[in-house]
C-alpha cells in the first residue's frame, strides 16, 4: 500500500454493503473513514489498520461537521464519498403517513444532499468521485414499497443534476443500482411488516403477500454484499467509470424493464402481485 493512500469516506458501514465496501476498499489500497451511527457496532472494522471509524449520522449537521473536521487533517484530502446509508419505509401509498415519508427522504435523499454539500469542496480539491447507493427500486417502482422507491427514483435525479452541474469540475457522479442483496435490511423489513400500521388497509392482503414475498427471496436468494463493494471499488478506480451500475443476477432483465413502456410494465406487476397474493394465501391454507 502506498504511504499515502486516497481517503474515501462511506457511510452506514456497520453492517451489509456499507460494511462490506469498507472493507473491500481498505484492502484493495485505499485508507476508509466508516461512518456509523454507532461507532461501537464498528469494533471488527476497527481492527483494519486502513480503517477509521467516525460516527455519523447523515441526519445530523454537527456530526457531519466533525467528520469534515476529522477528514481535512488528513493532507491526502478526500477522493471519494460512498453515499450508502438508507433506510426502508413501506406500505400502501395511501396509507403511509407523510411522517413516515418525510422520516424515509430524511435518510435517503436530505441526508445524501447534506453529507455530499459539506465535503463537496474537498472533493472538488482532489477532482474525486460521489458514489450513490440507489437500487433497482430507482428506476423500477414496486407497489406497496412507495417510500423507498420515491426515495431511490429521487435519489437518481438529485445524481443526474448534481453530475450535470459539476461535470467539469472534474468531480464525477457515479449511480449503484442494486438488486436483491443479501444483507440485514430483510430482517429489519421483516420487523417493519410484523408490526405493520396499516393491518386495516384495502391493501393489507396485498401489501402482506409482497413484503413477505420480498423479504423471504432477500434473505434466501440475493448477491452477497461484496458484490456490490467490488463495483464501488471499480466506480472510484476506473478510468472512465460508468454512469449507472446494475448489480444484479437478472441485470438483463431490469435494462427491458427500461426500455418496456409502462403500461406494459404495469401488467406484468399487476400479474405478479396477483400470483404472489395467491400464492401465499394458498400456503397459509397448507
Ligand atoms: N440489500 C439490498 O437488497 C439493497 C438493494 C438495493 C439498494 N440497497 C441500498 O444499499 C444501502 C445499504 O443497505 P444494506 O442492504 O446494506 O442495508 P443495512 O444492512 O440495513 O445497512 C444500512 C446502513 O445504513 C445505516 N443508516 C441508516 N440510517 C442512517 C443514518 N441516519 N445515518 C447514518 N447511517 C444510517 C444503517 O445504520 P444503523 O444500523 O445505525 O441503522 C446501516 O449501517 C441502502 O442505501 C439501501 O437502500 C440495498
Amino acid at each position: 500500500m502506498s504511504d499515502n493512500p486516497k481517503s474515501i469516506l462511506v457511510t452506514g458501514t456497520n453492517s451489509g454493503i456499507g460494511q462490506a465496501t469498507a472493507e473491500y476498499l481498505a484492502s484493495h489500497g485505499f485508507h476508509v473513514y466508516a461512518g456509523a451511527r454507532n461507532i461501537a457496532a464498528l469494533k471488527d472494522l476497527c481492527k483494519n489498520q486502513n480503517i477509521t471509524p467516525v460516527r455519523l449520522d447523515v441526519t445530523n449537521i454537527e456530526d457531519i461537521i466533525e467528520v469534515k473536521k476529522i477528514v481535512e487533517q488528513n493532507a491526502a484530502g478526500l477522493f471519494g464519498l460512498v453515499n450508502n446509508a438508507g433506510i426502508t419505509k413501506a406500505g400502501p401509498l395511501m396509507d403511509v403517513s407523510v411522517e413516515d415519508l418525510r422520516a424515509q427522504f430524511e435518510v435517503n435523499l436530505f441526508g445524501v444532499h447534506q453529507i455530499t454539500q459539506a465535503l463537496f469542496p474537498l472533493l472538488l480539491q482532489t477532482k474525486g468521485r460521489i458514489v450513490m447507493m440507489s437500487s433497482d427500486s430507482g428506476f423500477f417502482a414496486t407497489p406497496f414499497v412507495g417510500p423507498y422507491c420515491s426515495s431511490k427514483f429521487a435519489l437518481e435525479g438529485y445524481s443526474d443534476s448534481l453530475r450535470r452541474e459539476i461535470i467539469s469540475y472534474g468531480v464525477k457522479v457515479i449511480l449503484i443500482e442494486p438488486g436483491r442483496i443479501t444483507t440485514p435490511i430483510w430482517s429489519k423489513g421483516e420487523k417493519i411488516l410484523k408490526n405493520a400500521k396499516y393491518t386495516d388497509s384495502i391493501f393489507w392482503k396485498e401489501a402482506k403477500a409482497m413484503g413477505e414475498y420480498a423479504i423471504q427471496k432477500g434473505k434466501t436468494s440475493g448477491l452477497p454484499p461484496i458484490a456490490v463493494a467490488k463495483t464501488v471499488y471499480h466506480a472510484l478506480i476506473a478510468a472512465k467509470p460508468k454512469l449507472r451500475y446494475i448489480v444484479a443476477k437478472n441485470s438483463f432483465e431490469y435494462k427491458l424493464m427500461k426500455i418496456f413502456p409502462a403500461w406494459y410494465v404495469d401488467r406484468l406487476v399487476l400479474k405478479k402481485v396477483q400470483e404472489v397474493t395467491r400464492l401465499v394465501a394458498q400456503k397459509a391454507e397448507e
